[in-house]
């Protein structure tokens, strides 16, 4: 028997798994704070993690512990070097976990380039017969124009094809990406992610945080950037520097960002980028579709169990 620890709340429907399985029991543990986790964790044999922060000082506390399953596939909440020097393995979702993001990724883009916020706002307000005088300068048809797709994983290759789909030129920045890949799917591979910056009217970030990454994208890449292009992030804050971004924004270096992530989530109310008119938002809430949560949940689950079964597949373990 086998005691998992659900680590922050997830859909019914992967807890159900366990409830019908005899070789595990489990604990649900909603509260996601450092004391709680290192009061709580050490019995388990392995956790799911969605939220929460799982670093060295839980983790020696844990000496039973031998599998965490995401509930994603980023893994930036956990100490991968720990896990790594203590043979504990580390499990992702990685089939559930990318057709609603690139999705979300259409859905900010058309959501900037046709207006939708301000059309919203003026029907609301009694403004409908007044859109007709007001200059559409900053609402664009997405036909022709140029995206520049960063990290070619999951996301990407589900992007490209809803790209191509609204005839917009795609460009991809991978280093890790085979040109004959990218090329085979309607993509232009670029080789060095300033040439891609020069011709992008949208540039879509779709790769890990790591040291590497953090702050990828600052005002130095901002300023290569188009006055007109728009950045999309939904993959991790911390990949474009905020406060640069506010300040490219508010200097019309570029026009307009979407965000579904932030550095410190949630974000403090007074965090500059809220209040910007030209910042389109939602909550870290790229999975948020009810078929997306339902199969990261069973998914998170059925990893875990395969894990213990020794059959889970190689492609759902990272390799640290
Ligand atoms: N907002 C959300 O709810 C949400 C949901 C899913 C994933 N994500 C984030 O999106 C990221 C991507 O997800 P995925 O499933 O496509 O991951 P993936 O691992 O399949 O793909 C990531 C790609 O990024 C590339 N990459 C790594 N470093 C790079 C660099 N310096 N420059 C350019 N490319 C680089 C890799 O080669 C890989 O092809 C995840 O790491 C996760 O943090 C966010």
């Amino acid at each position: 028997m086998y005691n998992i620890a659900i680590v922050d709340e997830i859909n019914q429907k992967g807890i159900d798994l366990l409830d019908k399985n005899n070789n595990f029991n489990y604990e649900v543990i909603k509260d996601v704070s450092k004391d709680n986790l290192i009061k709580k964790l050490p019995s388990f044999d392995g956790l799911t993690l969605r939220r929460g922060k799982i670093d060295s000082e839980i983790l020696k506390e844990c000496p039973k512990l031998k599998v965490i399953s995401r509930h994603g596939v980023g893994y930036d909440n956990v100490d991968a070097v720990y896990l790594k020097e203590n043979n504990i393995s580390l499990l992702v979702t990685n089939n559930s976990t990318s057709t609603s993001p690139a999705e979300h990724i259409m859905f900010m883009l058309i959501s900037i380039y046709k207006g939708t916020n301000i059309f919203h706002d003026m029907v609301k307000e009694g403004n409908f017969a007044k859109a007709i005088n007001k200059p559409m300068d900053n609402n664009f048809e997405l036909f022709n124009k140029s995206i520049l797709i960063v990290g070619f994983g999951r996301i990407g290759k589900k992007l490209i094809k809803k790209c191509l789909g609204f005839d917009l030129k795609v460009y991809v920045y991978d280093p890790f990406v085979d040109e004959k890949i990218i090329s085979s799917m309607g993509g232009n591979k670029i080789g060095n992610l300033e040439d891609g910056l020069k011709i992008a009217d949208i540039l879509s970030l779709s790769l890990p945080l790591n040291k590497k990454t953090y702050n990828l994208i600052s005002l130095k890449e901002m300023k290569i950037m188009k006055k007109n292009s728009i950045i999309l992030n939904i993959s991790r804050g911390g990949i474009v520097n905020e406060h640069d971004l506010n300040n490219a924004l508010e200097n019309n270096i570029i026009s307009y960002a979407g965000l579904d992530v932030f550095e410190k989530e949630p974000p403090d109310i007074n965090n500059p980028l809220l209040n910007n008119k030209k910042v389109f938002l939602s909550p870290h809430a790229a999975t948020f579709t009810k078929e997306c949560l339902e199969n990261m949940s069973k998914e998170t689950v059925q990893n875990i169990i395969d894990f213990f079964d020794n059959k889970i597949d190689n492609s759902k373990i990272v390799k640290l």
